[in-house]
């Protein structure tokens, strides 16, 4: 039985080690904006996309380290994402991650402004040394991977979603424009999570396509299971408010099929997920498990 528990222990701190090195590249940034960047970066997510990201490089024969600066770059985007998507302007929450939100502690437009900051450190991260100094301009892997990423966070995908996700707010919308919605704001990113590892891990291209496949159910999985803790979920435990999308009318796996069959397409949705591990054998274990622990989750 693969040991999940020591495995996301393992690798969450080699990932918060590698973030705590980012810090020094940005010496010259003002003090609060550095706190605010900080804060919401160290209040104690899942990594769950560098997670994913790592686990997919091993799938494919790679090392954690091959991945790590870009398992950052993810952790940071996604950390930008949620303390814009707490803001007053969208979903108006006051706790995350076990903490009051950014803009409840920084004030608004330091909150928006750390985020902006989180979103191009990751690219700074991505496309330079520490230091400073450029990657090299033969580096064309580091050059995919920034492509792979900004269309993910873009108006290709996540912030795309979230324009959704506002506009669907009151509407009765279908299975299927919620599963679009759900792709772009959770599932694009978690895709390239997978499929960033899968290249950086020397993935040929059949194992990218897998990986590619799985990330695009378990990122849906993912916001799914996301809806329904939102439902029934423990605050305290989930580290956000409960209720939070009833309250402002937002079309989820709940509202749209109801929580018993949101569950049962969580789960639907992982088993066919994992469809597309058979070609990494054992190698491929950890994402099995990670697919099952992304809808079991009690946070
Ligand atoms: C929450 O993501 C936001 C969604 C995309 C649903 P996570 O549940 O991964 O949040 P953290 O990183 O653990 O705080
Ligand atoms: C957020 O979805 C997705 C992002 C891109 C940040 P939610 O609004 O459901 O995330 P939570 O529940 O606030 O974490
Ligand atoms: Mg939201
Ligand atoms: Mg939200
Ligand atoms: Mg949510």
């Amino acid at each position: 039985m693969f040991d999940l528990a020591g495995y996301m222990d393992q690798k969450c701190r080699k990932v918060d080690a590698a973030l705590e090195r980012l810090w020094d590249r940005f010496d010259p940034y003002p003090t609060v904006l550095l706190d605010a960047m900080q804060y919401s970066v160290k209040a104690g997510g899942k990594r769950l996309r560098p997670l994913l990201c790592i686990a997919a490089a091993e799938a494919v024969g790679g090392s954690d380290e091959a991945v790590m600066d870009t398992a950052c770059a993810l952790e940071l985007i996604h950390t930008y994402s949620l303390i814009h998507d707490d803001l007053p302007a969208m979903d108006d929450d006051d706790f995350r991650r076990g903490k009051p939100t950014s803009h409840k502690v920084f004030g608004e437009a330091t909150a928006i402004l750390a985020g902006d900051a989180l979103l191009t450190a990751a690219f700074e991260v991505l496309s330079c040394h520490r230091g400073g100094q450029c990657r090299d301009s033969n580096d064309s892997i580091h050059l995919e991977i920034i492509c792979l990423l900004a269309r993910a966070a873009g108006a290709s995908g996540m912030v795309q979603g979230q324009m959704l996700d506002l506009s669907f707010e009151g509407k009765d919308i279908s299975w299927e424009n919620l599963k679009t919605l759900q792709q772009l704001k959770t599932g694009a990113l978690i895709q390239a999570s997978l499929q960033a590892g899968a290249v950086l891990g020397g993935g040929n291209a059949e194992q990218v396509a897998a990986l590619r496949a799985y990330g695009a159910h378990v990122g849906l999985a993912f916001q799914v299971a996301d809806d329904v803790l939102d439902v029934e979920g423990d605050a305290q435990i989930i580290g956000k408010p409960v209720g939070s999308d009833q309250m402002l009318g937002k079309a989820t796996g709940p509202s749209v099929l109801g929580l018993e069959t949101a569950k049962t397409k969580a789960q639907e949705l992982v088993g066919l997920a994992v469809s597309h591990l058979d070609i990494f054998g054992n190698k491929g274990e950890a994402l099995a498990s990670l697919s099952h622990y992304i809808v079991e989750r009690d946070r």
